[in-house]
């Protein structure tokens, strides 16, 4: 713990959305109460709403309670966190609203400082803007930009570009909490520390790999904003995208920002761009219709808050080929959907078979090692391996076995993703951001598909809630003699 050096003011631009309630402020609660913040650091809050400190305080210490559970809630902590949140009503485009903010930053003109955009896209070059002007931004300012960075190519680049006119690439952060997760992080630890994977890491080895990304719940509310994005956009090109580029990047010569980055947009730039021939045979689009989980009923899309008519995709799935010498003729797998019957993320690596069985006569069929990195909820790594069913029998019979492995158990809480992003942002640690060539490399791709989309090259499929997804997506592997990994 080095709580001292952490001395900064981290401003959350959209304090009181839904990310900054669910994710952001528990996020910065543990990082003070674990000492990770310094205790002079100060969140400053910026809400549209003018709220007095008291009002403020009850409603952070109710979505605490509401996010963390009274199990991690801790009166006493939350007293103490409590001194260093501030709150101040900003209306973003409305130079005058920035006084309160501006007197309070100027306090200490000299610390590091934050700001956090967890505002809609539309919304980031008003507020850098409005900071430049009001000399808000010094050497010592950086500023974090969620996802979705645009909606394709064209306006990822416009607001890449108007930021830029604000602030240095080194101090933009664009974040994609995927690469917070310990399990993801875990992907290169696999990878690069572990030989045995080395020399099987390729073509000649791999025979596929599958992403899957599936969720059970739905858009929790927020359709004004899914409804304009979908799963390409929400998911694919960004979440799915860093798991495939962590899967399929070369080892990068050491694990600084830029040695990590510059492997990853390599992937990028690597994948074949579909031609509408591709689309049609390689892409699914799918939206999901009433249907139930968990034994509850689920209305579709369509029937949620106030949707009406909506072309939206709630899931994709994908065939990826990556043009590169490692990676030739091995496909990528891709599928993510909301409400899907399970709630899990995991990547299977699947082996090629061997050359020649030896038990073939002998009534054992050999299945094709697989390796089975699950991210979550359940978090392990399993190696499907064959192995003799123990006894006298004179046929040698084979079984698959699972050589697993655990995250260590371990009482201690696991940290979000979130408290991971942000304390490396307070530490000036770029490595698990996107940088500008990434996000775009990923839109150019993304971009011919939806595309293809847009002009109807694939039919939208429904998909009754609860299930796996369309039945396209299981004909989408089938085409090629594969099927999905589902246990
Ligand atoms: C977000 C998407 O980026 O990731 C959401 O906008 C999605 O639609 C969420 O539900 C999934 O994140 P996680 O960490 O719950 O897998």
């Amino acid at each position: 713990m080095a709580a001292m050096d952490n001395l900064c003011d981290i401003v959350i631009f959209g304090g009181h959305g839904d990310l900054s309630f669910r994710k952001l402020i528990p996020a910065l609660y543990h990082l003070s109460n674990g000492g990770y913040l310094s205790v002079l650091s100060r969140v400053i809050v910026v809400a549209r709403k003018e709220m007095g400190r008291e009002e403020h305080l009850a409603l952070v210490r109710e979505k605490l309670i509401e996010f963390l559970g009274f199990d991690q809630f801790d009166e006493t902590k939350f007293l103490h966190f409590a001194q260093q949140l501030h709150i101040v009503a900003v209306n973003f485009d409305d130079e005058h609203s920035y006084r309160d903010l501006k007197e309070l930053l100027d306090l200490h003109p000299q610390r590091e400082r934050i700001n956090y955009l967890s505002t809609a896209p539309d919304f980031f070059t008003i507020i850098s803007f409005m900071l430049s002007r009001l000399d808000l931004i010094t050497p010592h300012s950086r500023v974090v930009l969620e996802k979705p960075i645009g909606r394709d190519l064209y306006s990822a680049r416009a607001i890449n570009i108007e930021v830029l006119n604000y602030f240095e690439e080194n101090q933009i952060y664009r974040i994609d909490h995927y690469l917070g997760k310990d399990t993801v992080q875990n992907i290169m630890a696999l990878r690069f520390s572990n030989r045995f994977f080395m020399p099987l890491w390729d073509a000649n080895n791999i025979d596929h790999v599958q992403i899957t990304v599936s969720e059970s719940v739905g858009v929790e509310g927020r359709w004004g904003y899914y409804d304009q994005y979908g799963a390409m956009r929400d998911m694919i090109q960004n979440h799915l995208m860093q798991l495939l580029c962590l899967v399929a990047m070369e080892p990068p010569c050491s694990l600084d920002a830029d040695s990590v980055r510059d492997e990853k947009v390599k992937v990028l730039r690597s994948l074949r761009p579909m031609s509408p021939a591709d689309i049609e045979r390689h892409t699914v689009r799918a939206q999901y219709a009433a249907g139930s989980i968990n034994g509850g009923p689920v209305p579709g899309y369509r029937e949620g808050e106030g949707m009406q008519e909506s072309n939206t995709e709630t899931f994709a799935a994908l065939r990826v080929d990556i043009d590169n010498w490692r990676w030739n003729g091995v496909p990528f797998y891709l599928r993510s959907g909301k409400r899907m019957r399970r709630q899990y993320s995991e990547i299977v690596i699947q082996f090629k078979g061997i050359p020649h069985s030896i038990f073939a006569n002998k009534g054992s069929c050999i299945s094709q090692n697989k390796l089975v990195i699950s991210l979550q909820p359940k978090e392990s790594i399993q190696l499907k391996l064959m192995n003799k069913i123990p006894g006298l029998s004179d046929q040698m019979r084979l079984q698959q076995v699972d050589l697993e492995l655990n995250a260590p158990l371990n009482s201690a809480r696991k940290p979000d993703a979130y408290e991971r992003l942000l304390l490396d942002v307070i530490r000036s640690n770029p490595t698990l951001f996107m940088r500008l060539d990434e996000v775009e490399a990923a839109w150019k791709w993304a971009d011919v598909i939806l595309q293809g989309w847009s002009e109807n090259l694939v039919p939208m499929k429904s998909y009754t809630a609860g299930s796996e997804g369309p039945s396209a997506s299981i004909q989408l592997v089938a085409q090629d003699g594969e099927s999905w990994h589902d246990e």
